[in-house]
Order: structure tokens, then C-alpha cells, then sequence
């Protein structure tokens, strides 16, 4: 088996066809494409099969019925795009299939791991000795943040859960805004919490927690708070929070699955005051970093509890080097994620990450105030890169016929959401790729709708 340069030939082409769809292609495939990934139910091959063969068959079928989520046309979810110097670091990465798990069997990889941790330290104004888990997204993020709080809140209750485990454990109280992202719920069930364990805090029109509605906090608590509502984008007050935190040995967790980058941006870095002083950080980088999936960072001030947590030993596994990656992150074994991270950083640098933040809030204020004139209304605060928006005379199912039409036109692709009692529809902006012609066309498909549903 050898790197033949016509299987890479076609795997260039691939991408090359797929880059060409990417400006003009329908942005959710044709049902047709879709229908040919039948193809794939084949019974499993008694034989080997060509890898130029396998490659063609994923040109063939793969290609046509990719999402172009990447692409600037595509605002559901929230979910970014791809630096194509990121992709070519991937690649690389696959070809030394390097195992991040241990120093010795990644050099590269720990060494990058640990200048891209100082890169981010900085990036965020994040106190020295921080620490930088490289994990598969948000929702992990999460989770490896948070089990090293319990672990330092369990401590502190004089608990040691190694040893004890969760069934007699102290009680740690969970105070969460109660429009928390649903995988910190996930997560947290993950680690054996449950609804029981929860005190919700409740928001305001914007998402963000009410703090005169927060409990009397002790030191039994860890406090979830947001940095980038998944609707609307808002911030929660860091200052207040932490400080309330800080006065009763509570932990606050930030999940900043995308605005947990917003300190980067030269505009609205202010909207992120105070999340410096929180304890841990879930951030995506496969959001606005714009660098492939899967890939997310948990970071931890409390760096002792964070290696207490997840320090693998076993008397095969060799610790030697300066950084032994293993030790922040669940997996032993896992894909050397700090590479591509510091791809894009060091590409990017602090100026064109924070234009390419700016950039995409940028669009989301034009295209808000463009809606606005076309007969919707914005339902929320356009702070940053996300807007809410309905029909300014509440009929929802013509709202939702319009939002069909434009689906269904290919052109561009909106994600329905649900916002203060209403169905709505939202727009996320966090691709690269996003230009303004992008959005002359994804407005020119809202009028073209508009016109065909009528009144
Ligand atoms: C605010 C927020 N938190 C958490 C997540 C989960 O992230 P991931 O899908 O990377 O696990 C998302 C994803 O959209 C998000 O927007």
C-alpha cells in the first residue's frame, strides 16, 4: 500500500469540484443525490477493493450530496467554516497519524498543543498556568471542564470521588441560566447529575440570567453561565456573577461554544468583560475558529484539578516531555487536535481572527437592518453574529411557507428556532466564506419568497 499520486490526484480533484459547487451549488443537496447514497447499502466486499475505487465512489456519490454548511450561504446552526490552511494541516495530520495520547508518540503535536494554549491564554487575557484541553466539540468541552470543577468543589467539601465515588458524595448544587445550551444538561448527565441536582436561573429577553434571581451561592455550587446565547447571541454579566462566585468558593463554567471568542474582536470585545474571571471555558473551534470538525478546547484555571481529573497512569504509559496531552482531555488515544488549532492561529494571527469575528457581526447587523425593511421583525439584540427574526404581523405560518420557499430554492438555508413563546427562524454568520454578495442573494431568495407566498 503506498500514497500513490493518482489516488491524492483524485482526492485534489474531489475537493477542487466540491470548492466549484461551493459558490453556486445548492447549499442542502438535491434529493436526488441524497437518494443516490443508496448506493452505498452494498453487502460488505468479500474481497479487497482498488483505494482509487473507494475514492471514486466517494467523488461520485459523496460529493453531490454534501451539505455546503462551509459555504457562505448557509446560516442554520451555528457552524462556522473551514480555513482551507486548516484542511491542509488536517491532511498532514492524518499523514503522520500521529496518537496525541502520549508525548513520545506525537512530538509535533504536544509541542503544538502547548504554543497554541499560550496563543489562547493571551487571546482571552486568561491568567498564566491556565489550562488547555483539545477535545471533539463543545458539548465535551463541557464535560472535561466540569468534571474537573466537581473534582476541586468535592475537594474543597473535603470529598475525594476517586476514592468515594458519586453515591456518597456531598450534594454539589448546579445553577445553571435556564437557557442553558442543552448539552451542558447532557453533560452533566453524563457525569451522574440530574434534574434534582439543578437550580435554573431564569433569563431575560435576551437570555441572559437574572441575577436578582440567582440563589444565595456557597461553596457547594457551580455556576453555568453563557458567553453567546445560542439564539441571541447575549452575553451573561461575568463581572457580577464571578464576583458573587468568588465571595462564596463557587466555581462559574462559561460555555462559549462561539462567543466564547469574542475578546479577539476589536469591536465588540467588550461584550466578553469578565469572563477572565470565570474558573473554566468550553469554546468550539470548529465554530468561528473555522477549523474542521471536530475540534474544541476546555479550559481550566484550576490546572491541578484539571491533570487530577484526567491523568492516565499505567506502568507501559511513558511521561516524559513537557506537556503530556493525555492528562486534559478523557481519551487516551485520540486525533492530534492541537495541530490544526494552531494552524489557524498562527495563519489567522490576533488581527485576522478578530476581522473575521468582526467581519461576520458585521454582516449580521447590515443583514438584520435589511430584513427589518422587508417587513420583519428582529427579535433580538443584534450584539454579535446571530438575529431572531419573524414577520412583523405574526403570522407564522406564512413565516414558515416564506422560510420553505427560500429553503427550497437552494440558494440559502435558515434554521427555524423557537424564541420567547414563538416559532422563529435564526441566522448564524461564522463562516469565512461569508461575503456581502453572499448576502444580496440570501436576501434576493427572502424577497423572490416573499413575492411567491404572497400576503
Ligand atoms: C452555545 C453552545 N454550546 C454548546 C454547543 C455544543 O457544541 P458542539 O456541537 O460542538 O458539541 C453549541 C453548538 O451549537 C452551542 O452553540
Amino acid at each position: 500500500m503506498s500514497f500513490d499520486d493518482e489516488l491524492f490526484k483524485c482526492v485534489l480533484e474531489t475537493a477542487r469540484e466540491f470548492e466549484n459547487n461551493l459558490k453556486t451549488g445548492p447549499v442542502v443537496p438535491p434529493q436526488d443525490a441524497i437518494d443516490a447514497l443508496g448506493e452505498f447499502n452494498e453487502a460488505m466486499p468479500k474481497g479487497k477493493t482498488d483505494a482509487l475505487d473507494v475514492i471514486k465512489q466517494l467523488k461520485r456519490l459523496g460529493n453531490p450530496a454534501a451539505t455546503l454548511s462551509r459555504s457562505g450561504r448557509f446560516f442554520g446552526f451555528v457552524v462556522g467554516g473551514t480555513l482551507p490552511v486548516t484542511v491542509a494541516a488536517d491532511w498532514l495530520t492524518s499523514t503522520w497519524d500521529q496518537n496525541s495520547g502520549l508525548t513520545m508518540l506525537g512530538y509535533v503535536n504536544a509541542k503544538l498543543e502547548q504554543v497554541a494554549q499560550r496563543w489562547i491564554i493571551e487571546l482571552l487575557s486568561l491568567p498564566q498556568g491556565t489550562a488547555v484541553g483539545y477535545v471533539t466539540g463543545a458539548t465535551m468541552a463541557g464535560f472535561t471542564a466540569l468534571s474537573s470543577a466537581r473534582t476541586r468543589i468535592y475537594k474543597n467539601l473535603g470529598y475525594d470521588l476517586k476514592v468515594g465515588g458519586l453515591r456518597r458524595a456531598p450534594k454539589i448544587r448546579f445553577i445553571i441560566s435556564e437557557d442553558i445550551h442543552a448539552t451542558n444538561i447532557r453533560a452533566l448527565n453524563y457525569m451522574g447529575y440530574g434534574t434534582e441536582d439543578f437550580e435554573f436561573v431564569p433569563v431575560d429577553d435576551q437570555g441572559r440570567m437574572r441575577l436578582e434571581k440567582m440563589p444565595v451561592l456557597d461553596n457547594s455550587c457551580i455556576i453555568l453561565a453563557q458567553a453567546g446565547n445560542i439564539n441571541s447571541g447575549a452575553f451573561d454579566d461575568f463581572p457580577e456573577i464571578c464576583a458573587r462566585a468568588r465571595k462564596a468558593g463557587a466555581w462559574v463554567h462559561i460555555d462559549g461554544a462561539f462567543g466564547g471568542w469574542i475578546k479577539v474582536s476589536p469591536s465588540r470585545g467588550h461584550l466578553g468583560e469578565g469572563m477572565e474571571l470565570a474558573d473554566s471555558w468550553s469554546i468550539d473551534c470548529h465554530k468561528w475558529l473555522n477549523v474542521p470538525y471536530d475540534s474544541a478546547i476546555a479550559i481550566c484555571r484550576d490546572r491541578e484539578a484539571m491533570l487530577e481529573t484526567f491523568t492516565i497512569s499505567a506502568s507501559y504509559l511513558t511521561t516524559e516531555g513537557e506537556r503530556i496531552p493525555n492528562n486534559f482531555t478523557p481519551e487516551l488515544s485520540r486525533r492530534a487536535r492541537g495541530i490544526d488549532v494552531w494552524a489557524a492561529l498562527k495563519h489567522l494571527g490576533r488581527e485576522g481572527f478578530g476581522e473575521l469575528i468582526d467581519r461576520c457581526c458585521d454582516h449580521a447587523s447590515w443583514f438584520s437592518g435589511e430584513l427589518q425593511k422587508i417587513g420583519f421583525i428582529i427579535m433580538n439584540d443584534v450584539v454579535i453574529n446571530q438575529i431572531v427574526f419573524c414577520l412583523n404581523d405574526n403570522d407564522d405560518l406564512r413565516l414558515k411557507k416564506i422560510m420553505d420557499h427560500v429553503a427550497a430554492s437552494g440558494k440559502t438555508w435558515f434554521g427555524p428556532t423557537h424564541w420567547q413563546g414563538r416559532n422563529v427562524y435564526r441566522m448564524s454568520i461564522s463562516s469565512h466564506e461569508t461575503t456581502r454578495a453572499d448576502l444580496e442573494i440570501a436576501l434576493g431568495a427572502i424577497k423572490d419568497a416573499i413575492n411567491a407566498v404572497g400576503g
